[in-house]
């Protein structure tokens, strides 16, 4: 449906109410972490927030997709205050560790719960060169360099923390979170990943 290396980028996505909500979940651990997979047939806003999140973002917001070989989603939480992600591609997890294959799903959405204020660092870089990237990197710990990647806007795409901020791009991109320099004192940043598949897998826990 689209080429490789697609990204969108919305803001103002959700109702404050519902961030709010699901930040203040996340934040005190309401909620399975990472989550059992979400069939689609069986979301149920009435579950729990992050059901209707996905339902809000996935079958309203991101209804253009029109992509019907979506069956449901992994998803699972981040909360942090300091330092980065190292780079990696989001994968089936127990594939990975029964084959050593990386099976990427069909898009990653990322959605920012919180602080309401700015960050600075803490910005999502994705790589550009596809999951080769990835398997030939010999700099995992790349994101800890966050002027060489901002700098290098030819092989990265760096995106800032924003508050109700979604993010969808294509899981083939390997990425990572820059390290985080301050904005974070009074409330972490907070992140929701979903990702969707086209087929049922195990979530490891
Ligand atoms: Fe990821």
């Amino acid at each position: 449906m689209f080429k490789n290396n697609f990204l969108f980028i919305f803001d103002d996505v959700l109702e404050e109410n519902l961030v709010e909500s699901l930040n203040k979940e996340i934040i005190n651990q309401k909620l399975p972490n990472p989550l059992h997979f979400v069939k689609k047939d069986k979301l149920n806003s009435n579950t729990n927030i992050a059901h209707e999140v996905i339902s809000n973002i996935w079958f309203d917001k991101l209804s253009f997709l029109n992509d019907n070989t979506i069956c449901g989603f992994e998803c699972w939480f981040n909360s942090m205050r300091k330092g980065g992600l190292h780079l990696h591609v989001d994968c089936d997890e127990k594939h990975y560790h029964d084959y050593s294959e990386i099976v990427p799903p069909k898009y990653t959405s990322v959605f920012y719960a919180g602080p309401k204020n700015s960050i600075v660092g803490g910005e999502l870089a994705i790589n550009l060169n596809g999951i080769t990237y990835f398997t030939d990197n010999k700099n995992p710990d790349i994101q800890q360099q966050p002027e060489k990647i901002k700098k290098d806007t030819k092989n990265w795409i760096t995106i800032p923390y924003k508050y109700n901020r979604l993010i969808v791009f294509d899981s083939q991109a390997a990425h990572c979170v820059l390290d985080i320099e301050s904005g974070t004192e009074n409330d972490p940043r907070v992140t929701f990943t979903m990702t969707a598949w086209d087929k049922e897998i195990q979530v490891l826990t």
